[in-house]
């Protein structure tokens, strides 16, 4: 028999062979996942309550029975995005003060809607941006940034507080990199972090801006700034003022914001959008949306058009309502059965993650903590099959492993309380605080 190699990939195929660390974990538990037993608090799932079916089944009956007043809305699109959905998403932020932008500021920028969601511009941008450093913060939004290293990229990570990026130490790793600032390809933030859910405040995005319009002016080059505001919608704390959008403080024209209908009406729809002022590199990402799918299914744009025009303000109250009730709950519950263990608590404000910091328990797979949570102990009686296995994201996937935080990230977990009812996170909780017993006596 002749030898035969295996299929030749790219080095981005080769390293997409052996799905991300946290892909794996996800998987190997969901082989084992007993649905009315073990409790996920890992997933970034939303809520499936959040979710209007019945307005979706609407929707897409009207614009079957209506075919005629819609252009051709089961056939091919094209790549700039349906207009009515551009204009229902433009009236929906500018309504709702998301970023605080008005129908002025938004008239100044042009908007796109990518071909499956913000994820599939994020891809986009790792295609057509040329590769080298990508500023972003620690602890980061490790599924993109798993894609940007896979695909050739460097991580420079800043750690953040409650408020976002550190901009001082970014202007400390800035000054360090020295002449390697030509490598800088851009910036990625996620406005309110996932893992995190830490809110960036206007101040540190103008601080941020300012950074930047000295890097942009010293290196005589725009260096994009992405925004993701994937959870900005989501900001439910009566206490806690709408951040600008760092488009209203933009001088050079260098940031741009990813946003995404995935959280507020449902991930299904696959509507993500970026609102940027017009340049080549928007042009790019334009072909690329074509190249990607010719456009994001016609069907789902309109709607989704249909769905903010008609339900958009009682939508996102409901949702913001039964989050911001989760929230608190969820907090409570940590705060009673995680207690003193617990250094520091991110997130509960907007969207639906805390994150957590031990003061001395470690959370990583090896960790006791971990294996009481999954069953994985050894002893009998804790891993009983009449337990639930409990399932989080552990700290150390979501630094960075060669940053400022990866040993902090050891003793650190992002919870979810988006997916599961509050019976559920509940009783979840409290065997958290069983592992933290059983960690303090072995
Ligand atoms: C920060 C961030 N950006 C983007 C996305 C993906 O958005 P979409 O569903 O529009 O692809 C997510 C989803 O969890 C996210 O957390």
């Amino acid at each position: 028999m002749n030898l035969m190699h295996e299929i030749s990939l790219s080095d981005y195929g080769l390293a997409s062979t052996t799905p991300s660390p946290v892909a794996q974990m996800m998987a190997s538990f969901a082989n084992t996942f007993r649905p009315a037993i073990d409790i996920n608090l890992g997933v970034g799932y939303v809520n499936e309550n959040t979710i209007p079916r019945q307005f979706i089944a609407d929707a897409v009956n009207h614009i079957v029975a209506h075919h005629h007043d819609f252009h051709a809305p089961f056939n091919y699109g094209s790549p700039d995005g349906v207009t009515e959905l551009i204009a229902a998403i433009r009236t929906y932020l500018a309504y709702h003060h998301f970023g605080n932008l008005t129908p002025a500021s938004l008239a100044k920028l042009d908007m796109i809607i990518g071909a499956n969601g913000a994820t599939s511009l994020l891809d986009a941008m790792t295609q057509i941006l040329p590769k080298g450093i990508v500023v972003t913060t620690d602890p980061l939004y490790y599924i993109y940034t798993n894609q940007l290293q896979r695909a050739g990229f460097k991580l420079l990570s800043v750690p953040e507080d409650r408020d976002g990026i550190r901009t001082d130490i970014l202007a400390d790793k800035i000054k360090a990199l020295g002449s390697r600032r030509r490598e800088i390809s851009f910036v990625y933030i996620v406005t309110v972090n996932n893992p995190s859910c830490s809110i960036l405040t206007t101040q540190r995005r103008i601080g941020l801006l300012r950074l930047m319009n000295k890097l942009c002016t010293e290196q005589r080059r725009k260096i994009p700034l992405i925004m993701d505001t994937a959870y900005e919608q989501l900001i439910h704390d009566p206490d806690t003022p709408t951040p600008d959008s760092a488009l209203l403080h933009d001088e050079l024209g260098i940031v741009h914001e990813i946003g995404t209908l995935s959280k507020t009406l449902a991930p299904t729809l696959r509507v993500g959008y970026m609102l940027a002022k017009a340049s080549p590199f928007l042009d790019a990402m334009v072909q690329k949306v074509s190249d990607t799918g010719f456009s994001a299914p016609l069907l789902n744009q309109h709607v989704a058009a249909l769905l903010l025009e008609q339900h958009a303000s009682e939508q996102i109250q409901s949702v913001k309502t039964g989050y911001r009730e989760k929230a608190v709950q969820t907090r409570k519950w940590i705060e009673q059965y995680l207690g003193d263990e617990v250094e520091s608590i991110i997130g509960g404000r907007a969207g639906f993650y805390f994150y957590l910091t031990f003061k001395n328990t470690q959370t990583h797979p090896e960790s006791d903590f971990f294996k009481f949570l999954s069953r994985d102990t050894g002893n009998q009686s804790i891993d009983a099959e009449s337990n639930p296995t409990v399932i989080y994201i552990p700290g150390n996937f979501c630094v960075n492993p060669v940053g400022d935080m990866a040993k902090q990230g050891q003793r650190q977990l992002r919870l979810s309380f988006g997916y599961e009812s509050l019976d559920r996170i509940h009783t979840a909780i409290k065997r958290m605080g069983d592992a933290l017993a059983y960690v303090r006596e072995k």
